[in-house]
């Protein structure tokens, strides 16, 4: 039997990466834009890492964590998530001494060993940014505006950006206490996973998906109910700015994210039409999370969203991602004469940077001209017996549906020419 790709993990072949490329170039773009550098930090990473960092109560850290012993007896752990490293990279390459804060952005594979189903893969690609050491709302709402901007540029619509403050230690301590008192008598009636979250990370409540939990919930204190002084006057700020930068927003005081690391600003974006999965963008504020991995006091925030989520919201609202007209050329060189003096042309073409192809299989004008259909060409370049013995080139316009002959000397200015209104007029 043919060997298959494991359960949860995709190939993503050419037909579909020309969509990944679209998607990667506008993440590369809106990211300079915005003063975002790029950061890569390897795929693997001590175990410790992200149980000290996400958090052993997390269901990342204890049920969907790809961990096994390298051959040095050393714990190793596939990177879930990318919020942790950039923080383990920001310590070790001691980034906080440069001016902050420091934004990062970045883009790859997380493995999460999960019950796949529709938009829940075991490998993912994530797109996300960090900005670490900078306190003020202002970075908070900055943040949101890079996500909700790029998600205009690409074109998604009826998305719903939820926002909400889980406190800092101080308030949710308090917030802790007072759920606990409130759920006390009921705890029995929790879910399985709620009962053990009662004791251990009671908030987690909050957002558990299970009827029975949400109905027990409804009126519970939120974190929004316990929040202290300092940790409301940072929330009304952030709102502040996202009104004046024009966000629309929903404040969702359930929303409680589900990684242990989050302080003050949690925040997701949903999208309708991808099933349960409607999360397409989660992010927050962390500013215990440097600490935590060893690194000195700071502040951080960031976000992360699925690649792939994304691509099934595009194709449900059905939505073309851009088609630039691609200037690119093909050489339909008819008999051995031509094929050889087309390579010669190939190559000259290739030296001037130009997009070319030429069949390689000795085929036909018609299967050449249905190669070019599928390749996308707006120029084939004809050169049978004839055209050799005249020096010239019949030049097809694929666009404008209309044909030249051009000597061969000036083809290549010919083409170059072409190319360079066609860019300016796009
Ligand atoms: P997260 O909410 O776990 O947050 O993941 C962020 C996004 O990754 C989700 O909204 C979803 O689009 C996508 N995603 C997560 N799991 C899967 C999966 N199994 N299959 C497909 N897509 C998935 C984080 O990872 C945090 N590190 C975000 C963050 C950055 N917070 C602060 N900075």
């Amino acid at each position: 039997m043919a060997i298959q790709r494991p359960k949860g993990t995709q190939d993503i072949i050419p037909g579909t990466i020309e969509k990944w490329h679209f998607l990667e170039n506008q993440i590369r773009k809106i990211c300079s834009e915005y003063g975002y550098k790029e950061i890569r930090t390897p795929i693997f990473e001590a175990t410790e890492l992200f149980q000290r960092g996400v958090g052993e109560t997390t269901d990342i850290v204890n049920k969907e964590m790809y961990t096994f012993f390298d051959k040095g007896q050393r714990s190793i752990t596939l990177r879930p998530e990318g919020t942790a490293s950039v923080c383990r990279a920001y310590v070790e390459n001691k980034l906080y001494g440069l001016p902050q804060p420091v934004k990062l952005y970045y883009l790859g594979p997380m493995f999460r060993y999960e019950n796949t189903q529709a938009g829940r893969f075991r490998q993912f690609h994530q797109f996300g940014a960090e900005v670490l050491g900078g306190e003020n709302p202002l970075v908070d709402a900055e943040v949101i505006h890079l996500i909700w901007e790029f998600f205009r540029r690409i074109g998604l619509k009826g998305l719903e950006v939820h926002i909400n403050s889980v406190g800092c230690p101080v308030c949710r301590t308090d917030h802790r206490d007072k759920l606990q008192h409130y759920l006390k008598d009921r705890k029995t009636d929790l879910c399985v996973d709620c009962q053990t979250r009662f004791e251990r990370n009671p908030m987690r409540i909050l957002d558990c998906k299970n009827n029975k939990c949400q109905a027990l919930t409804h009126n519970v204190p939120t974190t929004l109910d316990t929040l202290c002084d300092e940790c409301k006057e940072h929330f009304e700020s952030v709102q502040k700015f996202l009104k004046v930068s024009g966000i629309e927003y929903r404040i969702n005081p359930k929303m409680v994210r589900g990684l242990d690391y989050y302080q003050r600003t949690a925040f997701e974006v949903m999208a309708e039409g991808i099933g349960a999965q409607s999360a397409i963008c989660g992010g927050g504020r962390y500013d215990g999370l440097v600490k935590e991995i060893g690194g000195p006091p700071t502040p951080g925030i960031g976000f992360a969203m699925g690649i792939e989520r994304i691509l099934a919201v595009l194709e449900n609202q059905k939505i073309e991602l851009d088609n630039t007209p691609d200037n690119k050329v093909l050489i339909a060189a008819l008999g051995n004469v031509a094929r050889s003096e087309g390579f010669k042309l190939l190559s000259q073409f290739r030296e001037a940077g130009i997009s070319i192809l030429m069949d390689l299989m000795g085929r036909g004008l018609k299967s050449q001209m249905k190669y070019a259909d599928r390749e996308g060409v707006r120029y084939v370049l004809i050169l049978g017996d004839e055209e050799i013995s005249k020096d010239i080139i019949i030049v097809r316009d694929m666009k404008l549906g209309d044909q030249a002959e051009i000597p061969r000397d000036t083809i290549l200015r010919y083409i170059l020419n072409n190319i360079n209104t066609s860019i300016e007029v796009i």
